[in-house]
């Protein structure tokens, strides 16, 4: 592994390339990223970076946001099927359709989905700015939110907004086990349970912090002396216990497996393998058409400039 990640520390160099990495790509891929960081910071380093080449150690739509913000760059994926349930519940057809079925709606999208659909949209919203976002819009604004039925049920609950929501959902963050984690909480009585708003709200009910990637990470850094069970994707774990490496972090686990993590499949498809691969190989490279990226580029934008004063 040793001479593996030096022959990509090379590459990397000889390239002018940078590699951004999710929280929920395997350990040794966030440990060799340039930056490693949530679905908005990913979006705002990409946005100002002066590397050649992006290499994007995460999903499908993340690489697309990338090169949308990005065309004249080269965006690489260790692994092209590493996609997004979420973003496949949400094909941009039906999403238009659905637009049209309900005319003089503001539309507002979450990141995970492609670009296509983010060309329909109005602005976009990562899990971190969600919030911040829909409430810069007046009290009673019509808004369309897509796709995810949960995050957007979540932010409905706390704006007293009454947002109309597309039906989709993420399989990682659908699977946690509302009868796991009580055992888990009564096996852990001192232990606060970290959601993701994506997850279902019956387990949002369960939870004391509720955030994206980031939020949840900030939260335990903050408050080291604690014991967290985390509902969210387990690579978060990486981080929180490089960060708090004397705080129990415990993963939430989903309800069909005798596995106690709970892994998105698409995410756990890059290995530093495939991410030495794609650099040597400058494949596989993300393109979006021209006539979506121009259309996309603006809620994309719209949203890193309402919440530039979050991280950057
Ligand atoms: P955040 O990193 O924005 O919290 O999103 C989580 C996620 O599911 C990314 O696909
Ligand atoms: Fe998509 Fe869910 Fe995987 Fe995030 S965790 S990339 S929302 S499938």
């Amino acid at each position: 592994m040793e001479k593996l990640i030096k022959a990509i520390e090379q590459l990397k160099r000889e390239k002018n390339a940078v590699i951004l990495g999710h929280y929920y790509q395997q350990g040794e891929i966030q440990d060799i990223a340039d930056y490693v960081g949530d679905s908005l910071a990913l979006a705002q380093w990409a946005a100002r970076t002066e590397a050649d080449i992006i290499v994007m150690c995460g999903v499908h739509f993340m690489g697309e946001t990338a090169k949308v913000l990005c065309p004249d760059k080269k965006v690489l994926v260790p692994d092209m099927a590493a996609g997004c349930s979420l973003a496949d519940s949400c094909p941009a057809d039906r999403f238009e359709q659905f637009i049209k079925e309900h005319p003089g709606h503001t539309v507002i999208s979450y990141v995970n989905t492609t670009a296509a659909v983010k060309a329909l949209t109005d602005v976009v919203v990562t899990s971190t700015n969600a919030r911040q976002i829909v409430e810069s819009f007046p009290k009673d604004e019509k808004i369309i939110f897509g796709p995810d039925r949960n995050l957007g049920n979540y932010i409905n609950s706390v704006t007293g907004r009454n947002m109309l929501l597309w039906d989709g959902a993420c399989h990682v963050h659908e699977q946690f086990s509302v009868e796991k984690l009580v055992e888990i909480k009564r096996q852990h009585p001192e232990a606060l349970v970290l959601a993701h708003p994506e997850c279902k709200s019956v387990v949002l009910k369960l939870a004391d912090v509720v955030g994206s990637t980031a939020a949840l990470l900030k939260y335990a850094v903050a408050h080291p002396e604690k014991t967290y069970i985390v509902a969210t994707e387990s690579g978060i774990l990486h981080e929180m216990r490089k960060k708090c490496p004397d705080t129990t972090f415990i993963p939430a686990p989903p309800a069909d497996s005798t596995c106690a993590c709970n892994e998105c499949s698409y995410m756990r498809l890059n290995t530093l393998q495939k991410l030495y691969d794609c650099l040597l190989n400058e494949s596989p490279e993300i393109t979006v058409d021209a006539a979506v990226a121009e259309k996309a580029v603006r809620p994309i934008k719209r949203m890193l400039e309402i919440s530039a004063k979050l991280y950057l």
